[in-house]
């Protein structure tokens, strides 16, 4: 951390800012410049910040230097990280080794749906299964999910498939029940601030997939994986899923620059949501092949096999010649990056 004094700055203002520093047990090194005095700061930064030192006399500014969040930075965790998902024997990785490829419906909707789109997922090289069970959505009157049974239809997919699951929870009050079937849990866009949710999942002892909140910065983002961190749980896969900016185009715009951003900061994992950013099922090859060549570690698809009539987001939904399209993408692109199938 570093104190900027004031140009008008006394010599007794900047002993006390070094007095405030050193009764928390920190060290102040005072750099005089010919107009300004910086102090730079070694010690506990959260220490610092009860100093409160912005309000004293002769302070222009305080910069933070090291990252904000801990457990989830690259700072403390150089290597980057693999998540494994699933039962023991059947685990599938997420990291920088591998190219990992989820897909499935958006939500579930009957078992015969649900086993359609999952046959289509893993016969297009998927090796999780995604399905919304507790769906979020913005009008209460648009479908909810089937909750409890859109689970065990999942699962049993799941189970019949050899595909272990991933699926969104909405509530703190939800995560053992839905732990208990899940392989992966995920924090959708509008939760992605929902501490106490956050620290439930932190709790559950299953991996979980955090989608950016669609107006977070990366920042808090990050902060919002180290709530996670924080109660135990570094099985945490990143999702860029598209921020809302001006453009009314797509339903979202795809930040493709957060994945590498994210890697160099952070040492999850980080995959693509093509399918939520874009809302539109033209666009998802597309953003896939610019997910895989940016050097995402997995992206996250909505397939449906009769898109026409889904519940949620028929759309973004891939089947046919869009999801071979995908399919050959997925199989191609990352081996040219050294990267293995999941
Ligand atoms: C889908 O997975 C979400 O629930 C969906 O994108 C929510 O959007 P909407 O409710 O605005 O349609
Ligand atoms: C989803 O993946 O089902 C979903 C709701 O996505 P998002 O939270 O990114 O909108």
């Amino acid at each position: 951390m570093v104190v900027v004094m004031a140009p008008d700055a006394t010599p007794e203002d900047v002993a006390h800012v070094v007095e405030r520093v050193e009764a928390v047990g920190g060290s102040a090194f005072v750099s005089q410049g010919v107009d300004r005095t910086i102090i730079g700061l070694v010690g506990d930064v959260d220490s610092f910040h009860g100093l409160n030192l912005r309000t004293l006399r002769g302070v222009a500014a305080v910069h933070r230097i090291s990252d904000p969040y801990k457990l989830v930075s690259r700072q403390h965790h150089p290597a980057r990280s693999t998540i494994w998902v699933g039962k023991p024997g059947r685990q599938v990785p997420v990291g920088p080794a591998t190219f990992t490829f989820i897909a499935g419906p958006c939500a579930v909707e009957t078992p015969e749906q649900t086993l359609e789109a999952a046959t289509m997922a893993k016969a297009a090289g998927a090796s999780l299964l995604r399905g919304g069970a507790y769906k979020p959505r913005t009008s209460p009157y648009a479908f909810q999910g089937l909750g409890r049974r859109g689970l065990d239809i999942l699962a049993a997919v799941g189970e019949a498939t050899g595909l272990p699951i991933v699926t969104e929870v909405v509530d703190a009050r939800d995560v053992a029940e839905v732990a208990e079937q899940a392989d992966m849990l995920q924090i959708g866009t509008r939760n992605m601030a929902n501490f106490g949710l956050l620290q439930a999942v932190g709790e559950s002892g299953k991996p979980v997939l955090l989608k950016r909140g669609m107006t977070a910065t990366i920042e808090e983002w990050l902060m919002a994986a180290e709530y996670v961190a924080q109660r135990g749980n570094l099985d945490i896969v990143l999702c860029e899923r598209g921020i809302r900016t001006f453009e009314p185009a797509t339903r979202n715009t795809l930040d493709i620059s957060a994945v590498p951003v994210v890697q160099a900061t952070s040492h999850l994992p980080i995959i693509v949501d093509p399918s939520h950013a874009s809302g539109r099922k033209d666009l998802v090859v597309p953003l896939s092949r610019a997910a895989i060549a940016v050097g995402a570690d997995g992206i996250i698809v909505d397939v449906h096999p009769d898109p026409e009539v889904a519940l949620c987001d028929g759309p973004q939904a891939l089947h046919g010649t869009d999801l071979r399209a995908l399919a050959q993408a997925v199989r191609q692109i990352p081996p040219l990056l050294g990267r293995g199938p999941a």
